[in-house]
């Protein structure tokens, strides 16, 4: 499974990049405007930084709804750097401009998917990644794990081959609970990253090993 990072903070991609075992990254409108990312030079520049620190596949959502507006913001947002992945909303016009984006060799990430229908849309059309959002579905009570169990086997099933991306993850159980269930990439945020490193018993271990080596 891949691991992206999900922010638009430069400090904290550097910090998961440094570790090593960083794919990509995903941002959104909101994660940009959380920077204070104001104005569209100052949102394609911060693009630009990004790609600067990580080699992999950064996804740019792009702010319009309907196709001509997609596919233009799309196309900008693609020669900005060869690892841009173009964002697009699944609705209607997002269907249609992502089959477009495919016929014109860009990869896409629907964002914003729910269901199981929804991700087999964005196969059709050609998606490079689909991003359901298990914690927004964990929210209302629902099981997000569960869909992304469900899209797998379906991809599987058909032979798509678009990447099942689990985005709004909330903790390090659900990236561990979406590596079980097949996820190609987690998106995650820098806390659920570095909490996968957690257990008290490394770090009583290591205290133990430290003390007896005085001894050495
Ligand atoms: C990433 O692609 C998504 O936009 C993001 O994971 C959504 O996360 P949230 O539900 O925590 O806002």
């Amino acid at each position: 499974m891949k691991f992206f990072i999900d922010t638009a903070n430069l400090d904290q991609i550097k910090e998961a990049n440094d570790l090593g075992i960083l794919d990509g990254v995903t941002t959104n409108p909101s994660l940009m405007a959380k920077e204070g990312i104001k104005g569209q030079e100052a949102i394609l520049q911060h693009y630009r930084d990004i790609c600067a620190i990580v080699d992999g596949p950064v996804s740019a959502e792009v702010l319009s709804t309907d196709f001509e507006g997609m596919v233009e913001e799309g196309k900008k947002l693609a020669a900005l750097h060869e690892n841009i992945v173009v964002k697009i909303p699944m609705i209607k016009d997002g269907i249609k401009a992502i089959k477009w984006f495919t016929d014109n060799g860009i990869r896409t990430n629907c964002t914003l998917v729910f269901s199981a229908g929804q991700a087999i849309l964005a196969a059709k059309a050609g998606a490079t990644m689909v991003s359901p959002f298990i914690g927004r579905i964990d929210d209302g009570s629902w099981d997000g794990v569960q869909l992304i169990e469900q899209i797998v086997n379906i991809y599987n099933a058909q032979g798509f081959m678009t990447e099942v991306l689990a985005a709004s993850i909330r903790s390090p159980l659900h990236i561990v609970r979406c590596a079980e269930a097949g996820a190609d990439i987690c998106t995650c945020p820098l806390t659920s990253i570095t909490g996968l490193l957690k257990h008290p018993l490394t770090d009583i271990g290591l205290a133990q090993f430290l003390a007896d080596a005085k001894n050495l």
